[in-house]
């Protein structure tokens, strides 16, 4: 049920746009407020009347409308919605969208929110396929906007590949799945770590790892999504901060364990940071200069286990700390040891051979190993581990029904 859920669908040029009327027929099913919004292209492939008819609602098309802008500015239009649909998502659109271009009234209502976006792109498989697109559809993603589709089959261009706009009933099915993850932590605070640490040796060197911050900056995207105050507390990653999370940056382990402690109380901690094992003892003041034949000799000191500190907190600890565990053999087994040993709830481990391709690439596998066993997840995107462990934390903090 999507009763009284506010939607504003964005349909853009391309001939799935006739998909979109019976989309917006099964959102009104639901009892959902349909407000569209047609770019100039949409009128090509549907009439305006035809959406107005089925949304009950007046469509919007023009940025510079005198009238449009009076009765309901462009910045209104996007305030007054829980979701933003754009459906169908056109290559130029999806572009625009990436670049921050706002010359007609979709693209600048979608540059003036901050309401959460889901695309349902649809096009010819060699503009999906093209880096161009795939560049920009990265870039959207990683700002958080989310994704039905496209599916593979027959193009209207006549040609056969991925391209094909999501079916309504998949794309109401992905609207309602929001809904129904949205809230499910609020009043909750998170407190994530992510990124790699770097450990200096003089002003300009320094020891780290490569840890690229994908799947920890996800996690608190996924939370913050749920509905979660986020904090994340991250070393120094290429990745945009997610939507909706306050980042801190740091760049030492001591630094990060300063930064999670003054983040406490929260209600669930994920440790996803690679925190660098050891710093330099000294740190040289002034950069080391080369002398002939003779290489500094590095001392090196333990840095604090940031896990295992907040997991053994008698105040404040959180009723969920997970931890993860970068492994590269006898996974469950190490993964195990690991639990007990920093003292946390759930261990997330991870494959990090160099074949598997986890640091820096899209895939993670996971075993998650909690009190009760072992939990082998399926192959997914950083996005999807970082969605279905938000799902089993806000499972596991959901406060128990009383047995009638
Ligand atoms: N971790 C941490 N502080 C550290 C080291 C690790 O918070 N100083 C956290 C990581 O964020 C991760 C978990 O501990 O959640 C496991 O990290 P990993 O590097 O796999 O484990 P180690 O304890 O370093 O064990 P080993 O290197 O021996 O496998």
């Amino acid at each position: 049920m999507l009763r009284d859920r506010r939607v504003l669908l964005i349909i853009s040029g391309g001939i799935a746009a006739y998909k979109s009327l019976e989309l917006i027929r099964r959102l009104r099913e639901r009892g959902a407020v349909v407000r569209a919004i047609m770019t100039a292209a949409a009128h090509q492939f549907v009439t305006p009347l035809a959406v107005a008819s089925l949304s009950e609602n007046r469509v919007y098309t023009d940025l510079f409308s005198l009238t449009e802008e009076s009765e309901m500015g462009h910045i209104r239009l996007s305030r007054e919605a829980d979701l933003v649909v754009v459906a169908p998502a056109s290559a130029d659109l999806m572009a625009r969208m990436a670049t921050g271009l706002a010359g007609d009234l979709a693209a600048a209502v979608l540059l003036a929110s901050d309401k959460p976006v889901l695309l349902a792109p649809a096009m010819n498989a060699m503009m999906w396929a093209h880096p161009a697109t795939q560049a920009n559809l990265g870039t959207l993603e990683r700002r958080g906007v989310m994704r039905v589709g496209p599916g593979a089959g027959d193009l209207a261009c006549g040609e056969v590949g991925s391209g094909r706009m999501a079916e309504p009933h998949e794309i109401v099915a992905a609207i309602e799945g929001f809904f129904a993850r949205a809230g499910r932590l609020k009043g909750r605070r998170a407190l994530v770590t992510s990124g790699p640490t770097r450990e200096p040796i003089d002003p300009v060197r320094y020891i780290s790892n490569h840890s690229s911050g994908k799947q920890g900056h996800a996690i608190a995207g996924a939370l913050a999504a749920a509905g979660a105050e986020t904090i994340l507390v991250s070393g120094p990653t290429v990745e945009p901060d997610p939507p909706g999370v306050r980042v801190i940056a740091v760049e030492r382990a001591a630094e990060m364990l300063r930064s999670c402690d003054a983040s406490l109380p929260v209600d669930v901690a994920v440790m996803a940071a690679a925190v660098a094992d050891w710093r330099v003892e000294e740190v040289a003041s002034q950069k080391l200069k080369k002398r002939k034949g003779e290489a500094p000799l590095l001392r090196l000191v333990e840095n604090p286990d940031i896990l295992a500190s907040i997991a053994r907190r008698e105040h404040e600890r959180p009723a969920l700390v997970i931890g993860f565990a970068a492994e590269t053999e006898d996974i469950v087994e190490n993964a195990r040891k690991k639990r007990v040993k920093k003292g946390c709830d759930w261990i997330l481990a991870n494959d990090v051979s160099p074949d598997a391709g986890t640091f820096g690439g899209e895939a993670n596998r996971i075993t998650l190993v909690d009190g009760e066993g072992v939990e082998e997840w399926p192959q997914m995107t950083k996005r999807e581990v970082a969605q279905r462990l938000a799902e089993r934390i806000a499972a596991a903090l959901a406060p128990r029904r009383k047995p009638e």
